[in-house]
């Protein structure tokens, strides 16, 4: 499904507080952490952990969350291919915008389609940092914090990730997280030293 614009008639203003300057004054870049995994991966618990460091290290963030989203930007959207098309379009648009304003987004989403992902990631371009949360299905199902595949099992809930609904592994992850090997402090390492690589920190905020 393409999305057609609608809004016609409408121009560019350009602001003069630009990214760049709002990069400047925190001291690191605006960034799209993107977790993607099932349901029960890790992908909140890591976004959490990750930003909760950040924190401490003085820099801007915010973690964008599938549940919480899903109360309110997103509360019209069911689990239909097309509407969580639509939930990671409107996601992905976010992220640029809250990219732009120059915090380090840390966005946990089962983004299921590597289509949708691929999307985000050319709109966000060089920023875009996606993490695939690796976790059998099995572990998720019997972990099952939210008691949601058990209901996804006998048919109470519908299109349900990895039962009655697909999920396309990615194959272009910046970082892989066995989340059963893993700890989460390892998990949180790994991803910080990503964002380190990438620059979108500065060094004297490295140490870990
Ligand atoms: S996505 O597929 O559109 O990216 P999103 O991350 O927003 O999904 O929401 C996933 C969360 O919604 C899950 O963690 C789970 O708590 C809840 N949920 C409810 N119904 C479903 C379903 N059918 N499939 C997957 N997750 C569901």
């Amino acid at each position: 499904m393409t999305h057609s614009p609608r809004s016609f008639h409408t121009v560019w203003h350009h602001a003069t507080v630009t990214r760049a300057r709002r990069e400047q004054l925190s001291g690191h870049k605006g960034a799209v952490v993107w977790f993607t995994g099932l349901s029960g991966a890790g992908k909140s618990t890591i976004a959490h952990a990750v930003e909760e460091h950040l924190h401490q290290l003085g820099c801007h963030t915010y973690v964008l969350d599938g549940d919480n989203v899903r109360h309110g930007l997103c509360g019209d959207l069911g689990f239909s291919i097309e509407d969580r098309h639509e939930n990671i379009r409107r996601i992905g648009e976010m992220t640029k915008l809250l990219a732009d304003a120059g915090i380090i987004v840390l966005s946990a989403f089962i983004s299921p389609l590597r289509a949708d992902r691929d999307r985000v990631r050319r709109l966000v371009g060089a920023d875009f940092v996606e993490i695939y949360c690796r976790c059998p299905i099995e572990v998720c199902e019997a972990r099952d914090v939210k008691g949601l595949y058990s209901k996804a099992r006998t048919g109470e809930i519908k299109e349900f990730t990895g039962i009655s609904s697909p999920y396309e592994e990615p194959d272009n992850a910046e970082i892989v997280i066995n989340s059963v090997s893993m700890s989460v402090e390892e998990s949180v390492a790994t991803v910080m030293a990503c964002i380190q690589v990438r620059g979108i920190i500065a060094s004297p905020k490295m140490s870990v």
